[in-house]
């Protein structure tokens, strides 16, 4: 009887998890919120470094050619429009205005903007993390949607405001992850398309630890010389 129950708990061990990874094939991007006059809420980033990762959110559904969803609440009022930069990048992307819904998923629009796309895994961004990113990715499970949040793409007021949402969207197996995890995720390999050559200039203007050292490679295999003391090393 005790090894059945060993075996049963190894069993059962063994099959408890499966890591579900995203697939270009399979994939919308979506940006709910990043309206204008919301980004001064996202106060649990510099805005700096808050800037760039919606940008490289939208950039990546432009370099991997994935449907993108966009979406705004009140943007006659002052939560204002998106930046104009996101609508430039991906002209094709569906704009749906939510004239009072919070949950992104309530506006009708909206899930058939998403389910025309025909893909199952969403790749989510919103202002604020708690109410506009929270609320449509767990309406988004419930519908049987993977969902896949970019962690530095969306904004809220606060760290402690940011940790408890995204802990209750993982409670409800929701993925929280970085652009770079995103991106390598989606990439899978270098040798893909898109792969080193594509996302080379995207890693550049987003994770330049990335190219910097990359740039210092091609320097030394173009002109480089070990210098004393390098040689030396192990
Ligand atoms: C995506 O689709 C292409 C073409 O059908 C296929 O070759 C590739 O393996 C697919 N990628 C993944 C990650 O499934
Ligand atoms: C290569 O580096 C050496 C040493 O710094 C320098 O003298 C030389 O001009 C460089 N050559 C080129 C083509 O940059």
């Amino acid at each position: 009887m005790k090894f059945l129950t060993n075996l049963l708990l190894f069993v059962s061990y063994a099959s408890a998890y499966t890591y579900e990874r995203l697939n270009k094939n399979d994939t919308v991007f979506v940006i709910v919120d990043i309206q204008v006059g919301l980004f001064s809420i996202a106060r649990d980033y510099d805005a700096i470094l808050y800037r760039n990762a919606i940008y490289a959110h939208a950039e990546l559904a432009k370099t991997f050619n994935t449907p993108m969803v966009l979406t705004t609440s009140g943007q006659g009022g002052p939560n204002g429009p998106l930046p104009a930069d996101f609508t430039d990048m991906l002209p094709n992307a569906p704009l749906v205005q939510r004239l009072g819904e919070v949950n992104a998923w309530d506006n009708e629009d909206f899930r058939k903007a998403i389910e025309a796309t025909g893909k199952k895994q969403v790749v989510l961004a919103g202002i604020t993390t708690d109410v506009c990113t929270t609320f449509a990715a767990l309406s988004m499970r419930e519908a049987g949607y993977s969902v896949f949040v970019n962690a530095e793409a969306s904004g809220t007021t606060t760290e402690l405001i940011r940790e408890i949402s995204n802990q209750r969207m993982r409670d409800a197996g929701v993925q929280v992850l970085s652009t770079f995890a995103i991106m390598s995720e989606l990439m899978r390999d270098w040798r893909s398309t898109p792969g080193a050559a594509e996302l080379f200039p995207f890693l550049d203007k987003y994770y330049p630890a990335y190219t910097m050292v990359a740039r210092a490679h091609r320097a030394a295999i173009e002109n480089g010389t070990v210098i004393t003391g390098e040689d030396k090393l192990h």
